[in-house]
């Protein structure tokens, strides 16, 4: 499938997991991808497994001034962008009674400030045909013990599809949020450790965990013009986890 071709993406969080797979999918699809995250060999093996369609730019989704260097890149070598995949997220578990502002602050600041930011610098670049995924959880519409400021950040981005596509009116631009639910990945393994991993995926009707190629092809999917009669939606790929 060529859904892709000419198209130029960016995908934060790129360089692990989901965003990996994604970056993947779109560049088999004909795409040419910005990956961005903060570890330097992450993004290294991402370029070195995605081939000569990626680009690495390293830096904070909470950093303005990194990610004005992110879309400078794009510029210098593109011109322009159709498909931002806002992906770059991050959470763990903190019972109610030991929650600290910190712990607040800083998936805050990398979910809801990050994924804002991202989209919002992106908008220069973008015009009509653009596509905005915004990466939620199963965990923004269930209750996940332990996972208060996770779940409510990711709640929060579900809200950022829906108001951006009332602000995008007339622009041809559209933004929805792609909701995995467990899924096979470092971010997984470090909240849940294995034995969590394991009830997460007994939990998930289908009975398992999802591997990151599965959320990457709808990405794809949403990212591409097979998708463009959706804007405001929010597309689960939970294994019906969050659908009972
Ligand atoms: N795995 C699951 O079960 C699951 C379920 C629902 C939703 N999600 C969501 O899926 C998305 C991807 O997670 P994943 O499961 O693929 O885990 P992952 O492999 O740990 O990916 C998270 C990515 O985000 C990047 N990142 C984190 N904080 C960042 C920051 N401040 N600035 C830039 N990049 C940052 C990380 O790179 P650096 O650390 O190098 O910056 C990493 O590449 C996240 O939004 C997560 O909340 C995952």
């Amino acid at each position: 499938m060529n859904r892709l071709n000419r198209r130029t993406a960016v995908i934060t969080g790129g360089g692990t997991g989901i965003g990996r797979a994604a970056a993947k999918r779109f560049i088999e699809e004909g795409a040419f991808v910005f990956i961005f995250g903060r570890r330097q060999e992450a993004l290294d093996a991402g370029v070195a497994d995605l081939g000569p369609n990626a680009r690495a730019v390293n830096g904070s989704v909470s950093n303005l001034a990194d990610l004005d260097r992110l879309y400078a890149a794009v510029k210098a070598e593109r011109g322009t962008l159709d498909i931002v995949f806002a992906n770059a997220g991050a959470g763990s578990p903190l019972p109610l009674g030991q929650i600290t502002a910190e712990h607040i602050d800083d998936t805050f600041d990398t979910n809801v400030k990050g994924t804002i930011f991202t989209v919002q610098k992106a908008l220069p670049l973008m015009g009509a045909g653009g596509s905005i995924i915004l990466t939620g959880s199963s965990a923004g519409t269930t209750g996940a013990p332990g996972f208060t400021a996770y779940s409510a950040s990711k709640a929060a981005v579900r809200n950022l599809a829906r108001t951006w596509a009332e602000e995008l009116k007339g622009t041809g631009i559209r933004a929805n949020v792609l909701s995995p639910g467990a899924t096979a990945t470092e971010l997984a393994k470090e909240a849940l450790g294995e034995e969590g991993q394991k009830a997460y995926g007994a939990m998930t009707p289908l009975q398992r965990m999802a591997n990151p190629a599965e959320i990457g092809a709808v990405a794809a999917f949403l990212a591409s013009s097979d998708s463009s009669f959706m804007t405001a939606s929010e597309v689960a790929v939970d294994g019906g986890l969050a659908q009972l």
